[in-house]
């Protein structure tokens, strides 16, 4: 069997039978990559076994963070800007095991998706999309539940009720209606299907909708195991592919010898940043190059230790700070022997 296969076998398997702690662990750390020195800082680690997935960065600049191991939980780190920021559990959600996503319809309102699995594979019919309200105090609202897999999750930049969903396994993206519920296929392609390399069957991976300065929308996936970002023009309200549209542009691809591009983010600047789980490393591509290059972090180190996600910061100042959440290796150990507690760091990029 595959390492892949034994450790997400054991993680899902085991690991929601883990008590749900974390403890709080800073240090600044600099790493070359490149020749490039980035500062670092660790925001808060949990305990070992865990495993951060999402991240979403709220309008007053807090981080919202879904955790896949121990337990479905969701967490928010409240001003990350500051020495000593603290983290606090929002909420365990009750019937999945693992928190898979999360996406801001509006400030202050989220959507949430989790799971039950068996090893790699979503247990069918397990899933559920909750909302999340901060406005007032926390209100959670059950909003349908999922028959197949999902994986990455969007708003859509010009309708605050719709959420995309990326189906990993079918190679297609979902719209999801959160006032009506209703489901349909936004678009499926061969370019969002797994290649027949991939170790699991996992094609499309992460997905961001976003407004460009003319005023489009595009839509930008990762193909995990081809480690390639796609985009194509969509239209921002109903998620439809624009007609006459051909196909996907590639935005940037990992250079050789990278396994997996989990999620990514794009650069406001220009330019991707996109995380190689297995491999333990942040990698950039221009707008130029399209090609995704290692940045922080390195295969032989704990630093960026399984990355799964980034997101940019929001306040003033906090736009150069890529946030990063990390399964602390778990599916690849650095050094085929090393993980850590899931973590979250913010990198000075
Ligand atoms: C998912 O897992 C939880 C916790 O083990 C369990 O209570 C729930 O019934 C499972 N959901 C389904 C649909 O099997
Ligand atoms: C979120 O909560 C606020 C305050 O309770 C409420 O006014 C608002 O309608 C809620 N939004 C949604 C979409 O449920
Ligand atoms: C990425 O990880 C895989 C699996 O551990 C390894 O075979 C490969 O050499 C790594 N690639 C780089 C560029 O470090």
């Amino acid at each position: 069997m595959l390492p892949l296969h034994r450790f997400l076998f054991l993680c899902l398997a085991i690991l929601p039978l883990a008590a749900c702690a974390y403890r709080a662990k800073r240090l600044t750390l600099q790493e070359l990559t490149s020749g490039r020195t980035f500062v670092t800082n660790v925001l808060d680690q949990f305990t070992s076994p865990s495993w951060a997935k999402n991240l979403a960065v709220c309008d007053n600049g807090d981080i919202l963070i879904t955790v896949i191991a121990p337990s479905a939980s969701l967490y928010r780190i409240a001003n990350p800007q500051c020495s000593n920021p603290t983290t606090t559990l929002v909420h365990t959600f009750p019937n999945v095991e693992s928190l898979l996503r999360i996406a801001e319809l509006q400030p202050n309102l989220f959507v949430v998706v989790g799971i039950n699995a068996s090893g790699v594979v979503a247990i069918p019919g397990t899933g559920f999309l909750w909302s999340v309200n901060f406005s007032a105090s926390f209100r959670r609202q059950s909003l349908r539940k999922l028959l197949l897999y999902r994986n990455g999750m969007t708003a859509l930049p010009e309708n605050d009720g719709d959420v995309l969903l990326a189906d990993s396994f079918l190679g297609c993206v979902w719209r999801i209606d959160i006032h009506t519920k209703a489901v349909n296929i936004a678009m499926k392609l061969s370019q969002m299907e797994p290649p027949s390399t991939a170790l699991v069957p996992i094609g499309i991976n992460g997905i961001h909708a976003k407004q460009n300065p003319f005023g489009s929308t595009v839509l930008y996936w990762s193909n995990s195991f081809e480690t390639t970002i796609y985009s194509i023009g969509i239209d921002g309200c109903t998620g439809a592919m624009l007609s006459g549209q051909q196909e996907p542009q590639v935005r940037a691809r990992a250079e050789d010898g990278y396994l997996f591009v989990d999620d990514f983010a794009m650069v406001s600047q220009g330019g991707i940043r996109a995380a190689a789980n297995f491999n333990n490393t942040v990698l950039y591509a221009s707008t130029q190059s399209h090609i995704l290059r290692p940045v922080v972090g390195s295969e032989n180190s704990l630093l960026m230790a399984g990355c799964t996600s980034y997101s940019f910061g929001r306040r003033a100042g906090r736009d150069n700070v890529l946030y990063v959440t990390n399964s602390g290796a778990e599916v690849y150990p650095v050094n085929g022997a090393l993980t850590m507690g899931a973590s979250v760091v913010a990198v000075n990029v």
